[in-house]
């Protein structure tokens, strides 16, 4: 069933106080539910009939005004509770049994590693009581839990505790109370066996705050990074936005067993223990670095989120989209702000352009659904977040802080929509986004084509614009965007131009943002003397495919020159992308490859560059993914994607191999001399040094695979290890790596963390023989599919990022995909429909591969009974 933006309607009744009690038992779980309920004011006369939500619950009693209601006085289906109010005011109480112990699902209330949690968001809390299960339903939270005390020392809920005491028969109790009004996606609860770190943090208004980080016992060792992150969120959020936190208490919670990442819980945040534990020895820089961003964006949410949250689920962005752009500047001042924008660059481009130009494509503000859980995605995420860095970029820094001043003080406790940020933006800065809003609700990656014309009698340079956007399901044509393009001309030197448009009587700077708002437009610089080279879309101002006709000489010359680190990246890429598409053709032609000799000049001048930063130099080094290269063609061909690449790669290898030598070495010497340091500084050393060891690997010379063994056995970090065994297992060298794995699985067999990253760099092992290594590893005692973590890492990463093994020719891969989703859509049908994601994409591929993924995709819809999940993005691929 499909569910319209156009159809909401203001709740009919509204929930001001809510009083919960729940019964922990290991064969069942009891919830009394007291609501104290009245007709909204704003929904009209009358009273009409009062539908609640619940689905899986056993109905035990229900009461309204404390009179028992009989069968004939309500009506149940399997997904709703309907009865009829007498009055404007009332109670309704409801006791429920639901089954916490056999909840594969994991949402709603369900056990994870014996102990009791939830997840609410997005519409978990009517698996746990009949509710308004509403974003736009606000109510204060009273929350008793009651377990066995031996099992369950810790009972947690959200807001502060302020009751507890023990029963008979060895359980206890505790009563936490939650002041500010929320919607119940925000509900949380936890009983377990748990120790905490603990901390505090002074407010700007010297308040003094808790902070606790609960794990299993086993974990109380790998706390103390998420503490620190938590503490530097804080202190930005106060910082940088003026946001304070608010309650006496903030609690955050790592569970093993837990479909995304984190969820903001108010109080008390619910996390993947993947988002919460890392320390040098089982955790990888880049776990560090997101469990820092994780953490931020969580805590962020406090305020983008919580204080003021979603009318419904469609504004899903509004809390998403803001809170991504949050972190994202967050971790952009923690570390190298040019290295973070360059991998959510990289990640977006790869990975949410794939996702706006496939069958589930959708605007950032979706206008339907059939599940929401479907549209937790790239695109109101990251495009999200891009749409709020646009924002950013055309109001300048203070007008977007008063903006947010803004909007935090007028909807503090309100449940709102897209247009009452923009509405907000708009009235704090006196900009006008009216057109600016088409971001919100046109899908589809716009393309903008820019071309230059040069009068050297008139000292003037034009760039022509056209931009336009492919049609997306549901819509075929596009108005215009408003595009920000932050540009610089160039002159031979590589410094940047005055920038005077006609019409001006001086230049403005020389590097400026323009604002693109036609399908067609040009821009005419005066007073250039030269012909320039533009420096196009710095820093990525937004989110389109631009094309400009670079030759390689001048990507050459701003990979050198350019002033925008970011665009340094960027031209390094645009280079590496034409010698690859050149590779390719050559591949698919039969002929001899030949790597044009730009590229290896080019990279030879940023590895000798001492002067660059070294997390630069391996970010220039990583060539553009299989992924990418996939997302730009218009028909990707896999098996030439892979062969050209990987030459490229071997023969970069051959034709650096001192300077990469040179800079491994000297890396791995420093890193040899210094304890692990989980900062940027840090993080730039190891990523050169692991980069260089990749490609140094591929020379398969004896001194590399020695190096490569001596950092997997003396290093003293997941860094170092990690990648040294990813080298090996691509390598040759069948021995070594038989060894390296065996010797890791012993070493780590008990932190599923750590097995979590061996199950994927071997699913990630591009060799023949993919699919069957990956079945073998399914077998593995450390596997299982009841754990999202597990199934991510070791199909998610077969699927996703094994190419050329997942797209085999026979089809193999494509037939264990669906078997794993046709399973998964029995136990966990949110896991199930992420699977899924790799066999939407099949209109990027051949006649041949085209027919066995729709074939699969049909197999899956003929399967039997279909989640929501599952259905709605199998039945919109195949549309
Ligand atoms: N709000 C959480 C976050 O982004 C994610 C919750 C996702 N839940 C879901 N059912 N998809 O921080
Ligand atoms: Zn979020």
């Amino acid at each position: 069933k499909m569910i319209y933006l156009k159809d909401y309607q203001v709740p009919d009744y509204l929930i001001d106080e809510t009083h919960l009690t729940f019964e922990l038992f290991e064969d069942h779980t009891l919830v009394h539910a007291q609501l104290v309920m009245r007709r909204n004011p704003d929904a009209g006369a009358g009273l009409p009939a009062l539908v609640l939500d619940g689905q899986q619950l056993e109905l035990l009693e229900l009461k309204l005004d404390d009179r028992v209601l009989g069968a004939a006085d309500y009506q149940l289906t399997d997904s709703h509770l309907t009865l009829q109010p007498t009055q404007e005011q009332f109670v309704i109480d409801s006791s429920v049994r639901i089954h916490p112990e056999s909840n594969t699902a994991l949402e709603g209330l369900y056990k994870s590693s014996g102990m009791f949690c939830t997840q609410c968001e997005a519409e978990g809390f009517r698996k746990i009581t009949y509710y308004l299960d509403r974003p736009d339903v606000m109510s204060t939270f009273t929350t008793t839990l009651s377990a066995e005390q031996h099992r369950y020392p810790v009972l947690l809920s959200n807001g502060n505790p302020i009751a507890s005491g023990s029963e008979e028969g060895g359980r206890h109790w505790a009563t936490w109370e939650d002041p500010f009004k929320k919607p119940a996606y925000l509900f949380a609860l936890v009983a377990g066996d748990l120790w905490c770190v603990e901390d505090r943090f002074t407010t700007m208004s010297a308040r003094e705050v808790t902070l606790r980080i609960y794990v299993e016992p086993e974990n109380i060792d790998k706390v103390q990074h998420a503490m620190d992150s938590l503490k530097k969120s804080m202190k930005w959020d106060e910082e940088v936005y003026g946001r304070e936190y608010d309650l006496d208490i903030f609690m955050i919670v790592a569970v093993n067993d837990f479909n995304m990442g984190a969820m903001e819980n108010k109080g008390l945040n619910i996390f993947n223990s993947s988002c919460v534990l890392a320390k040098a020895e089982t955790a990888t820089d880049a776990a560090h670095q997101r469990v820092e961003a994780v953490v931020a964006h969580e805590y962020f949410h406090n305020w983008s989120g919580n204080r003021v949250t979603c009318r419904d689920w469609f504004q899903l962005s509004l809390k998403e989209g803001f809170t991504v752009f949050r972190d994202a500047e967050f971790s952009a001042d923690m570390n190298s702000r040019t290295v973070k924008r360059i991998e959510d660059v990289a990640y977006l481009r790869t990975h949410q352009f794939a996702e706006d130009a496939g069958p589930m494509a959708h605007p950032v503000r979706p206008d339907s659904f059939m599940e929401i859980s479907n549209f937790y995605t790239l695109t109101v995420y990251e495009k999200g977040s891009e749409v709020l860095r646009m924002i950013h970029t055309l109001l300048g820094p203070q007008l977007f802080r008063k903006g947010s001043d803004l909007y935090f003080a007028r909807h503090d406790g309100q449940a709102v929509t897209c247009d009452d940020f923009i509405k907000a933006m708009e009235d704090a800065s006196g900009v006008d986004l009216t057109q600016f809003k088409r971001w919100y609700s046109q899908a589809g990656t716009p393309r903008l084509e820019v071309s230059e014309s040069y009068d050297a009698a008139a000292n003037t340079y034009r760039l022509q614009l056209r931009q336009s956007c492919p049609a997306t399901p549901g819509q075929a044509e596009k108005l215009p965007f408003v595009i920000p393009l932050e540009l610089a001309l160039l002159d031979a030197q590589g410094r940047e131009l005055p920038l005077q448009l006609v019409g001006e009587d001086k230049p403005v700077g020389t590097s400026r943002v323009l604002q693109v708002t036609q399908a067609e437009q040009a821009f005419t610089f005066v007073n250039i003397a030269e012909q320039p080279l533009p420096s196009l879309l710095r820093g990525f101002s937004a989110p389109v495919k631009l094309s400009f006709p670079y030759s390689r000489d001048q990507l050459m010359f701003l990979m050198q020159h350019d002033s925008d680190g970011f665009n340094r990246w960027e031209a390094g890429q645009q280079l590496a992308v034409q010698v690859l598409q050149e590779l390719i053709g050559q591949h698919q032609r039969g002929e001899l490859l030949v790597l044009d000799p730009r590229l290896v000049a080019a990279l030879r001048s940023v590895l000798e560059n001492d002067s660059l930063d070294q997390a630069m130099v391996a970010e220039m080094l990583s060539l553009p993914g299989e992924g990418y290269l996939t997302e730009i063609s218009d028909v990707a061909d896999v098996d030439a994607i892979h062969a050209a690449r990987e030459f490229a790669r071997a023969q970069l290898a051959e034709a650096l191999f001192e300077p990469l030598w040179a800079r491994y070495q000297a890396n791995r010497e420093v890193s040899r001399n210094t304890p692990y340091v989980a900062e940027s500084a840090h993080f730039a050393r190891r990523s050169l040094q692991n980069i260089a060891l990749s490609y140094l690997m591929l020379t398969g010379k004896p001194q590399v695979l020695a190096a490569a063994l001596e950092q997997y056995e003396a290093c003293d970090n997941m860094t170092e290890r990690l990648t040294a065994l990813a080298v090996l297992v691509n390598s040759p060298f069948e021995a070594e790596k038989a060894e390296a794995l065996k010797a890791f699985a012993e070493h780590f067999k008990d932190n599923a963390l750590v097995m979590d990253q061996w199950f994927s760099v071997q699913a990630a092992c591009t060799l023949p023989g993919g699919l069957a290594r990956v079945q073998a590893l399914m077998q593995h005692p450390a596997f299982t599919m009841k754990n999202p973590n597990k199934v991510r890492a070791l199909i998610g990463a077969f699927a996703g990022q094994n190419l050329v093994n997942f797209h085999a020719a026979d089809g193999s891969g494509y037939r264990f995909l669906a078997d794993q989703v046709i399973s998964l859509n029995a136990t966990n049908p949110q896991i199930a429909s992420r699977q899924l994601g790799p066999l939407t994409r099949w209109r990027k591929y051949d006649a041949s591969r085209q027919a066995l993924m729709r074939a699969e995709l049909e197999r899956i819809l003929a399967s039997g009974e279909l989640s929501s999940d599952v259905f709605e993005v199998v039945s919109k691929s195949l549309a």
